[in-house]
């Protein structure tokens, strides 16, 4: 299927991006079959955030089955389709989302290659749980022959001067120069604005991404899968763009790009991130920048003078309950 309009704005020669206003799945239905080598995004969680409406479970399912099904016919034979998700809680009860859309990815007959973590140091503190740190990627390819580049984001190797200790290569280096597998575990700083990290002197000037979004992703964490999922002319689709995170993520890496986003004024932000990308104005958080680690005279690092006093007082209760018991 031809579509009717030129879908793309350019932004240079090379590289194409356009962010749509609109309902993915009547954006999707106007796209030609196979565009795509990579499909990126985080779906709406059907958790009541500004921009849905939540709904039971099932019903949500249908809702974003319609759009798969869109998305599995603009993936190319080679591409990667990539969803980030977390859970989906009601009344207190957990439901992993990844597992719910597994069953359908698979019902399109898609392969999944990697369950990748997405773990992330800081979030906000449960009570009646413990403390959600980490959501999912669910990585699959359309068929055998996919898209993989895994020498683009090689990370460096923890002890590059390991050695083969026997055979024939003993005594020769044992990893590979270009660095390691970064695998399946991901330590990607996620909303680290929104937590104590921002008592952290430099950590808002090191990390500023942060936009009117409520749950933006970190383009780190997409750049990751553009470098490794797709090749230099690819296109990219993230059908909930939100503020435009993964378009950043594709222009930043030389591919061609295109974001459906329902909401105006996400839209807005997003298209003026871009504009700040070609100005050198955005400030974005390097890909594989080690996470700032506090030292132990760091302010954050040491126990408040409040507890310390709570502990001599406890102690001192004790001491007290003892004596009163000889
Ligand atoms: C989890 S957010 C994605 C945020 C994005 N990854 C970013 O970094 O900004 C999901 C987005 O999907 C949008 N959305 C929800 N349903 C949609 C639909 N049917 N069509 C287009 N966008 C939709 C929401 O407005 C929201 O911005």
């Amino acid at each position: 299927m031809k579509v009717k309009e030129p879908l793309f704005d350019f932004i240079n020669p090379e590289i194409s991006y356009q962010i749509v206003n609109g309902d993915s799945l009547s954006v999707l239905k106007k796209i030609e079959d196979g565009r795509f080598d990579l499909i990126i995004t985080s779906p709406p969680y059907n958790v009541g955030k500004s921009y849905e409406i939540k709904t039971s479970i099932e019903k949500y399912l249908d809702t974003q089955e319609e759009i798969i099904n869109e998305l599995v016919r603009v993936l190319s034979n080679k591409g990667n389709l990539c969803w980030q998700v977390g859970n989906y809680v009601d009344k207190g009860e957990v439901f992993p989302l990844d597992i719910y859309y597994y069953q359908i990815f698979k019902k399109f007959g898609l392969k999944l290659r990697n369950r990748i973590i997405w773990h992330f140091g800081h979030g906000l503190h449960a009570s009646n749980r413990f403390s959600g740190r980490y959501e999912t990627i669910l990585w699959f390819s359309k068929t055998d022959e996919y898209i993989f580049n895994l020498d683009n984001v090689r990370i460096p190797a923890k002890y590059p001067g390991k050695l083969h200790f026997k055979g024939e290569k003993k005594g020769l280096p044992s990893g590979n120069p270009l660095g390691k597998n970064p695998s399946d575990i991901w330590e990607i700083i996620a909303n680290d604005w929104e937590t104590a990290l921002w008592n952290i002197p430099n950590v808002k000037s090191n990390h500023p991404e942060k936009t009117e979004h409520p749950c933006q992703f970190p383009i780190e964490l997409v750049e990751r899968c553009v470098l490794a999922l797709t090749d230099n002319n690819s296109w990219i689709l993230d059908p909930f763009a939100g503020v435009g995170s993964t378009v950043i993520a594709a222009i930043k890496n030389n591919r061609n790009v295109l974001g459906i986003e329902k909401e105006k004024e996400y839209c807005k932000i997003a298209n003026q991130r871009v504009l700040d990308l070609q100005e050198g104005k955005l400030n974005i958080r390097p890909i594989n920048k080690p996470i700032h680690k506090p030292s132990a005279n760091d302010k954050v690092s040491q126990i408040p003078k409040e507890w310390l006093q709570l502990e001599f007082e406890n102690l001192n209760g004790t001491y007290n309950k003892h004596n009163h018991s000889k």
